[in-house]
């Protein structure tokens, strides 16, 4: 028959003292059959006189040293719970038939191993779109987001497509059903870029503004290895008095080199965008075969043998787009400014060596594992 140990036992192990308590519970409850059983059952256990909590709460409580009262409190409150649960569970036992003591005390088992928990890790395109933002933000850039259901008007419109203008053929566009009855400005799509963030931006912020913009963009491309009708764009802009080309060739310069590594160098090309005048593409320096080419003797595939590797879109912003915010501060004839957007699953793409787009939305577990 189980009996309380005294103070010093108790302070010498309270965890074994504590286990054999309750192991001595959960027998006493398994051998209980009748309900004058149960009674004499619960008065051993919870007689307010004399009774094994009362006696815990004495001994081990009560007596205990200032140094230890905290722990101890703690541990007959629980056990306290504990006793009081069980010798409830043991009436409903013998009242239903199912031994609730049995069943709860087989529960338990510590030699068990732990359960490990996944805790996750970002998806490799969410890393590469933090670290370029990160890249920004030491530049003093702060981040900005807008939807991903737009209107024509945020999409194109003021970003100088004008309607029905070719140049929106370059972005095959996913338009929302139903909204040939709204007027053409306000009729929905998926955004085909992240630019639009650039015009909501500057219509709630005065000039100057530095921001960057990740995001979600959609268009319509069937999936292949290096296409799919959801990805995701870095946008940046920066305006103020006397931004000029020669800035917007510094910072991309820079951020480049920070990403990439110091050893890459940048290139510009002539390109074209709506909203950019002038327009170029930038290119880096090969980071795999460090812009020769070759691949010990192999062909260098990133860079299609070329030794630059084209990272984005970019150019001053174009002042027909300040036109659509002037009421904002943005007179074209005092602001100027530079634009860039990146893909950020390419770039993700290269970094890694990863030759399938898909690979990023299959989402097996084995490939995301690489990465995290
Ligand atoms: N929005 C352009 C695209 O998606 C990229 C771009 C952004 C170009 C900003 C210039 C300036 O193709």
């Amino acid at each position: 028959m189980y009996t309380v140990p005294n103070l010093k036992e108790y302070l010498s192990d309270p965890i074994q003292q504590v286990a054999d308590l309750l192991t001595a519970l959960h027998e006493e409850a398994g051998a209980v059959q009748t309900e004058s059983d149960w009674k004499v059952f619960r008065d051993r256990w919870m007689a307010r006189k004399g009774g094994i909590l009362a006696q815990v709460n004495d001994l081990w409580l009560r007596a205990a040293p200032p140094e230890r009262k905290r722990d101890a409190g703690k541990r007959v409150n629980d056990l306290k719970a504990r006793v009081e649960e069980i010798v409830e569970a043991t009436l409903q036992g013998i009242r239903t038939g199912v031994p609730a003591a049995r069943a709860d005390s087989d529960r338990l088992d510590i030699t068990l191993p732990g359960i490990q928990r996944a805790i996750g890790a970002e998806h490799p395109i969410i890393k590469t779109m933090n670290e370029v933002v990160a890249v920004f933000r030491n530049l003093g850039y702060s981040v900005e987001e807008g939807p991903e259901i737009e209107t024509d008007y945020y999409n194109f419109e003021a970003l100088n497509f004008p309607p029905n203008h070719p140049a929106r053929d370059t972005q095959d566009t996913l338009f929302i059903a139903n909204q040939r009855t709204k007027p053409p400005r306000e009729q929905l799509l998926l955004r085909t870029h992240t630019s639009p963030v650039q015009i909501r931006t500057m219509e709630k912020m005065e000039p100057p503004i530095r921001i960057v913009i990740p995001g979600k963009v959609y268009r319509n491309d069937p999936p292949d290895a290096s296409h799919s009708p959801m990805f995701h764009q870095i946008e940046g802009l920066a305006v103020d008095t006397n931004i000029t080309f020669g800035d917007l060739k510094g910072t991309l310069d820079h951020a480049m080199k920070a990403f990439f590594g110091s050893s890459v160098k940048t290139s510009f090309r002539p390109s074209f965008f709506p909203f950019t005048e002038p327009s170029a593409e930038l290119l880096v320096s090969c980071f795999v075969c460090g812009g020769s080419g070759k691949r010990s003797t192999e062909p260098c595939r990133p860079c299609k043998q070329t030794g630059w590797i084209e990272t984005l879109g970019c150019g001053m912003v174009d002042p027909n787009v300040f036109e659509f915010v002037k009421d904002n501060g943005y007179d074209p004839s005092k602001v100027s400014g530079f634009a860039f957007g990146m893909g950020a699953d390419r770039i993700a793409l290269l970094k890694y060596g990863v030759d399938d787009l898909q690979l990023f939305f299959q989402n097996d577990v084995r490939f995301l594992r690489q990465f995290a």
